[in-house]
């Protein structure tokens, strides 16, 4: 492994960046050799600047001093052009006046806020998706960032993990398809146009498997786990050109991944032959101490060099230990070359070196923010990601002609709270963020009469606000009620132990609901929580995670029919805590599949029935559909031959709306074993009352193929199941094929 690492490393160096114009390459190498070490250093050197304080100078002088003099390359948390531009003219007085990048966190919008990228995940609308990260991209890039720290791209299956709101869930394909859709989003036409920003794929990698969903925790899994469930996102990004790539602060199998060779150096710089940066997470070169990996810093930049992370952000390790390294011999200049060498590139192809302020532009700060179009699109993507989770007797929609509805709960008239974590520059003008009850009051007639109660806090054990709820409850037609987390209680470093509505919110709901008044529970978080009592009551649940600039109005819009919700989930809510960890795509196991009736062989637990309580992809609309007549191309293949999957599926309610048509494989016998169901293919269809539309799938072998013990990408022959539904657990169709062995 020792030589096989030596030789991608200098195959590595030699590569010549094919992404820029051969004068471009020799402006490039020319400027290499003016730099000195230190200069050469000070371009992997990134400092935060002072979050939201409006300053072109950063507070600590020492850092001004440092770009002045060239040993500073990059700049996160700067905002605005105000102060990027500040911070661009120190760098403008140093020797060669090396243009700084200017990153930020950019996760689900910049000044227009969009729903968490768990939410979005919920829509299945890569369109959508991809949509919202080119609106979010334009706004960074016009508040003169030329960086996001975005996507995050980890594989989630555990919800007490906080930041499984950043995510797309529990499923490889679906998370694949997210990730290239967001990286193209961010990225726009090309690199150098001002409107496009350089996107990365963090964190690299399965930082989302930690250890009892406890952030930052250990993770140990097989190399096939890895290869098969959490690398899939990242190469998916990769392949679709992102420019960067952020360590994870989780050790993998023993080793950080910012210090770990196998990830970054064979891997991605290696299998991958990945050009762009490879950035630490914010301090994570210096967390390799903590993990025991490394004595000291002089270890941790020595670790952190070799292994391929580029930029040191924020803990100043290498600019501090990386010059003694390199003239005491223990590090070969090449490795400084290489990582420079990547950073350059970069600033070249986003035009800095011909013009450092080209994304200063006060004009495009102001004319990008409140565009029209843009609110439009956050409100369409916001609605598409409510899921239904709930609609007895068709409760829902209502009308909107309603004489009375009672509006309950800590977040029916929350603001700032609808934009989720990560809503970074929580943008001044909040006059356009407008409330749930806000967007509901914009959407009943003049005739409907509102009543309003708290009835008590997100997280607090007092009832003395139910009295006057159950009053108002008691005068109405309908209650609306909106309950949930706080929006910080999931994010970065937020997992909770319990995933409940937290304080005496389902107290509340409970006394709502013996009024006997027909109750809707809309429930706000930014991870699947668990809410028994309420799903086997309530007559009408939404799940409305964190929707963002344009909560309000889109949750009007699905509450009273305006829009037919289409959310699917993308990740699975299980009964229990101790449910945890549990997903669609596990594997059978020796024993019977789900019957809670068995003695023994019992795969689940004694006192839970063993499924969850909302599976994978699943979410109602106000419609039905059916889905008839599968046909397969073939019952049997040859290796390389294409499957045709065909089916229809025809709208049989009173409402048009859009559904998620889901195929799932299942490789019945295999060299490892495979999980029970895999999704493979999906389509987001459109149908009015009474239509039926033609649905095609084509089954690659990409589709069927996994890695092996051998970590060999491949298809065995065998025989398949096909799996059509409308989600993981409500499998309408069925079929198999065999793929044979030649
Ligand atoms: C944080 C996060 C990472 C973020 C970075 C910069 O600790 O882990 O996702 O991009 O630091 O803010």
């Amino acid at each position: 492994m020792k030589k096989l690492f030596w030789i991608l490393l200098l195959f590595s160096f030699n590569q010549s960046f094919a992404q820029l114009s051969a004068s471009d390459n020799k402006r490039v190498e020319n400027l290499m050799k003016k730099m000195t070490l230190e200069e050469k250093i000070g371009q992997l050197n990134q400092y935060t600047g002072n979050f939201l304080a409006d300053t072109p100078v950063i507070t600590a002088e020492f850092k001004n001093e440092d770009i002045r003099n060239g040993r500073v390359g990059a700049i996160l948390n700067v905002k605005g052009v105000k102060n990027t531009r500040g911070l661009q003219e120190l760098a403008m007085q140093s020797r060669l006046k090396i243009p700084l990048l200017f990153g930020n966190d950019v996760l689900h919008g910049l000044h227009l806020i969009f729903p968490i990228p768990l939410a979005e995940a919920a829509s299945w609308d890569l369109k959508a998706i991809q949509k919202s990260a080119r609106i979010a991209g334009t706004e960074s890039s016009a508040y003169g960032n030329h960086w996001v720290f975005e996507p995050m791209v980890d594989i989630a299956r555990d919800p007490r993990w906080g930041r499984v709101m950043e995510g797309a869930g529990e499923d490889p394909y679906l998370g694949s398809l997210i990730a290239a859709a967001r990286v193209k989003g961010f990225q726009g036409e090309k690199l150098g146009d001002t409107d496009a920003v350089m996107a990365t794929a963090k964190h690299f990698v399965a930082y989302g498997a930690a250890i009892g969903g406890r952030d930052y925790n250990t993770v140990d899994m097989s190399l096939p786990e890895l290869w098969n469930i959490y690398l899939p996102p990242f190469k998916a990004a990769a392949d679709a050109g992102v420019t960067a790539f952020m360590n994870s602060f989780n050790s993998l199998n023993g080793i950080p991944t910012t210090g770990n060779k196998y990830l970054v150096r064979e891997i991605l710089k290696g299998k991958w032959n990945f050009k762009g940066i490879v950035v630490s997470d914010w301090g994570s070169v210096g967390d390799m101490i903590a993990h025991g990996y490394v004595k000291d810093d002089e270890g941790a930049a020595l670790s952190a060099i070799i292994a391929g992370c580029d930029i040191d952000m924020e803990d100043q390790i290498y600019k501090k230990q990386l010059p003694k390294l390199v003239e005491e011999g223990k590090i070969p200049m090449k490795l400084i070359d290489e990582a420079v060498k990547r950073i350059l590139i970069k600033k070249f192809e986003l035009g800095l070196f011909d013009d450092p302020f080209r994304f200063a532009n006060n004009e495009r700060e102001k004319n990008v923010i409140n565009n029209p179009d843009n609110i439009k699109a956050a409100r369409d993507i916001a609605k598409k990601s409510i899921v239904l989770l709930k609609n007895e007797n068709q409760l829902l929609p209502l009308s909107k002609d309603i004489k009375t509805i009672a509006l309950i709960g800590p977040h029916i008239k929350s603001v700032r709270e609808n934009l989720g974590f990560w809503s970074t520059w929580w943008p001044d003008d909040s006059a356009r963020i407008i409330s749930q009850y806000q967007g509901i009051k914009n959407k009943v007639s003049a005739n409907t009469r509102l009543l309003y109660a708290k009835g008590c806090e997100v997280n607090d054990t007092s009832t003395s606000g139910f009295a006057e709820a159950i009053n108002i409850a008691k005068q109405s037609a309908v209650v609306i009620m909106s309950v949930g987390e706080q929006f910080d209680m999931s994010g970065e470093s937020r997992s909770r132990s319990d995933i409940d509505i937290p304080g005496v919110q389902e107290e509340l709901i409970k006394a709502i609901y013996a009024t006997g008044k027909p109750v809707i529970v809309m429930i706000n978080a930014g991870r699947p929580l668990v809410f028994n009592w309420t799903a086997d009551h309530v007559p009408a649940i939404l799940y409305t995670w964190w929707l963002g600039t344009e909560a309000g109005g889109a949750i009007a819009d699905v509450l009273f029919g305006d829009y037919n919700p289409s959310g699917k989930l993308p990740i699975t809510f299980p009964r229990s805590i101790g449910q945890i960890p549990i997903y669609y795509n596990h594997q059978s196991t020796g024993k019977p599949p789900y019957n809670d009736s068995v003695a023994y062989y019992r795969t689940g637990y004694m006192d839970l029935m063993q499924n969850p309580k909302f599976p994978f992809g699943y979410g109602l609309s106000y419609t039905q559909f059916k889905y008839s007549d599968l046909e397969l191309s073939k019952s049997k293949i040859k290796p390389g031959e294409i499957l045709h999957v065909k089916l229809n599926v025809t709208n049989s309610g009173k409402y048009a709306g859009e559904e998620v048509v889901q195929l799932y494989i299942h490789d019945k016998v295999a060299s490892l074993v495979r999980p029970i169901k895999e999704l493979k293919d999906f389509q987001k269809i459109f149908l009015n009352p009474g239509e039926t539309k033609f649905i095609l799938f084509n089954i690659t072998k990409e589709k069927l193929s996994f890695y092996n013990e051998k970590l060999e990408f491949v298809a065995e022959p065998g025989d398949f199941d096909i799996m059509i539904g409308s989600s993981s657990a409500d499998i309408r169709l069925h079929s198999s094929f065999e793929l044979l062995n030649q």
